[in-house]
């Protein structure tokens, strides 16, 4: 039993009743025996998954050429900076600062990433600052990057009893042992989001509503910089969210590069996350004002961002160098690695009044 799960089973015995998205929130947040709390957790090859960050240097050279489009789009104007949410170890900080000259702000509310983001990227020296929260954001003209943010956001779940949506509280069983049990729907503000959801499926049919994310989204409206805020994750759009073979929902486990569905096993251990619903968060985010301006398979997107890149490469055979981006660029882009399944967002944001 993970010292998390204890935790959680102490709360349980003194009778607090407790959510999924509230397990999550421990499992994923908890600052001493969280997945995500102690501190950056390695990415990638010998971490338990990979991210397009860890592929390589190349996609933040990409998002290096969004940051000067977007900078060229608002008209140049002074004072324009990238910022990132969800920076981790400082590795997309990194490459993207190598790449452009634009000064660069880290939204980080954890002070432990932030100290291992510090001495990461120590040789950009003032070009980089840290503000904790986006309401703290300078009120200046920035292009938002985000990186695997919703997907790694606490959800609730629901399940159809062929009549109405319950709720999956977290119980205890006699041996100690976490498991799902329905009851009614926690909290007002989640059934307003049940009640959006399609009605003619399966008995039984569970998904998540993450609640968290669509939040943040509204937050990120309001934070005081205005340009364009690019969202990069796994996710799914209404249909196929909502289509009959995910009856289990999205809500994974994350290991040593394995993924199953024990998701009240080894809790503070692995990581936990679901697909986005990219869908409601275009919803949320229009009607938080923010402009859509794209959203697209990852591999059409970076595909067009890397045209002016892979045109510099005709005629010449590649370098090692070279050859380690190409695959990269291959990783990111094809439709059965990183293409089809990760989806990138782009919305417009105006001055908040
Ligand atoms: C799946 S990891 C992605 C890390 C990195 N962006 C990448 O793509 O390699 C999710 C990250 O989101 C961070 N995170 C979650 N909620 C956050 C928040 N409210 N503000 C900043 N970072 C957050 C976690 O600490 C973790 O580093």
């Amino acid at each position: 039993m993970t010292a998390l799960h204890q935790i959680l089973l102490d709360r349980l015995n003194s009778g607090e009743p407790l959510t999924f998205a509230e397990v999550m929130t421990q499992a994923l947040y908890h600052q001493e025996h969280g997945y995500y709390g102690p501190g950056p957790r390695r990415i990638g090859r010998s971490g338990d998954f990979y991210t397009s960050v860890s592929v390589g240097t190349l996609y933040g050279r990409l998002l290096a050429t969004l940051a000067q489009q977007t900078f060229e789009k608002l008209g140049q104007p002074s004072g324009f900076y990238v910022v990132e949410q969800a920076a981790h170890d400082g590795q997309l900080a990194e490459d993207v600062l190598s790449s452009c000259d634009f000064d660069y702000v880290i939204v980080e509310p954890n002070p432990r990433y932030e100290a291992v983001q510090k001495v990461k990227l120590a040789a950009f020296g003032h070009r980089v600052s840290w503000v904790s929260r986006l309401a703290d954001l300078p009120a200046r003209p920035a292009l938002f990057l985000c990186n695997e943010l919703p997907d790694a956001m606490p959800v609730h779940l629901v399940r159809w009893d062929g009549s109405i949506w319950q709720e999956l509280w977290v119980k205890a069983d006699d041996h100690g042992r976490l498991q799902f049990d329905p009851g009614p729907v926690s909290t007002d503000e989640l059934s307003a989001e049940v009640a959006r959801l399609p009605l003619d499926l399966p008995v039984g049919y569970t998904t998540e509503i993450g609640l968290a994310s669509l939040n943040w989204l509204r937050e990120l409206a309001l934070a005081p910089f205005h340009g364009e805020i690019f969202i990069a994750d796994y996710g799914l759009d209404h249909e196929e969210l909502y289509s009959t073979e995910r009856h289990t929902g999205t809500i994974r486990r994350y290991r040593d590069h394995k993924t199953d569905d024990h998701v009240l096993e080894d809790l503070g251990a692995c990581d936990l996350t679901t697909h986005v619903n990219f869908t409601r968060l275009m919803e949320v985010g229009e009607a938080a004002g923010l402009k859509q301006q794209l959203y697209s398979h990852q591999g059409r997107y970076l595909g067009k961002l890397g045209l002016p890149w892979l045109a510099t490469l005709e005629g010449r055979p590649p370098d090692t160098a070279t050859q380690a981006l190409l695959r990269q660029y291959h990783s990111l882009t094809h439709p059965a690695f990183m293409g089809r399944s990760f989806r990138v967002l782009l919305m417009a944001k105006e001055k908040t009044p």
